[in-house]
């Protein structure tokens, strides 16, 4: 494992920009994987410059996201199809047709897993994986478990999970329970991972991930065992991190 502590949220998004820019620009048909949430917005920001100041070139790109809510249609603003139209696709030159989400409203969930999958592997398979953190240190919407589920597949939330993603919602009971998310085999397989975190509160999350124990209480300690991981977090999210260096 890679670990980059930056100075700022904004530096920390500027290193995995730069990141994902270096991944196409070497290979233009990159097969992309995606996250959602706050902490990769800023990632997005900026390679949407990129593409408007130097032509960054999504055409030939495929993307592959972790997650969505199930029960949610992609039209609503809360979903992760919404998400990420319009804070990226809509800026970019990506092609409708090589954009794939996880479908929350199929009404076979285990079929739709297996038709995603068959899709990743379809596409030659992902690979670079971004990917954030929750403060449970799940990653996707693969919660602390007694095992690691390996393919893509539906996920009863966490209450903490909940808890945290009510932000975006009016209230807590408006959060959906339930999501359909890659599993860890479909995360681990991509060649490439990078795994960003911003802010206090993911600071035992990232030093579980890097230094935990590799267990499923833990879903993103999984990552130790990658060959090509590269965690940037801001000091805040890296704080426990220092400490250890420092040990
Ligand atoms: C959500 C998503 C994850 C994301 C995590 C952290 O539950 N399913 O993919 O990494 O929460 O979100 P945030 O970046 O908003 O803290």
């Amino acid at each position: 494992m890679r670990v980059i502590v930056t100075n700022s949220y904004d530096e920390m998004s500027k290193e995995a920009a730069k990141i994902v820019a270096g991944q196409i620009y070497l290979k233009p048909d990159s097969v992309l994987g995606l996250a959602t949430g706050s902490t990769p917005l800023q990632m997005y920001k900026k390679l949407i410059a990129v593409h408007e100041m130097v032509g960054l070139d999504f055409s030939q790109v495929t993307s592959f996201n972790l997650d969505e809510y199930i029960g949610m249609s992609p039209d609503n603003p809360q979903s992760y199809h919404y998400f990420m139209k319009h804070n990226f696709f809509d800026f970019i030159n990506i092609k409708p047709e090589n954009i794939f989400i996880p479908d929350g409203m199929a009404k076979d969930i285990d079929a739709e897993g297996r038709r995603y999958d068959a899709l990743i592997e379809e596409k030659g398979g992902i690979d670079l994986q971004i990917l954030g953190i929750g403060r449970n240190a799940h990653i996707g919407f693969n919660e602390p478990d007694i095992k690691f589920e390996a393919t893509t597949h539906k996920v009863k939330l966490d209450d903490e999970t909940i808890e945290a993603n009510s932000r975006f919602f009016e209230n807590e009971s408006e959060v959906p329970r339930y999501a359909i998310s890659m599993g860890i085999k479909t995360i681990m397989l991509a060649k490439k991972v990078v795994l960003l975190a911003s802010g206090s509160n993911k600071a035992e999350a990232v030093y579980n991930a890097v230094y935990g124990s590799i267990s499923p209480s833990a879903p993103a300690s999984i990552l130790q065992l990658h060959r090509d991981v590269t965690v940037i977090v801001d000091k805040e999210a890296g704080a426990l991190l220092q400490k250890h260096a420092q040990q």
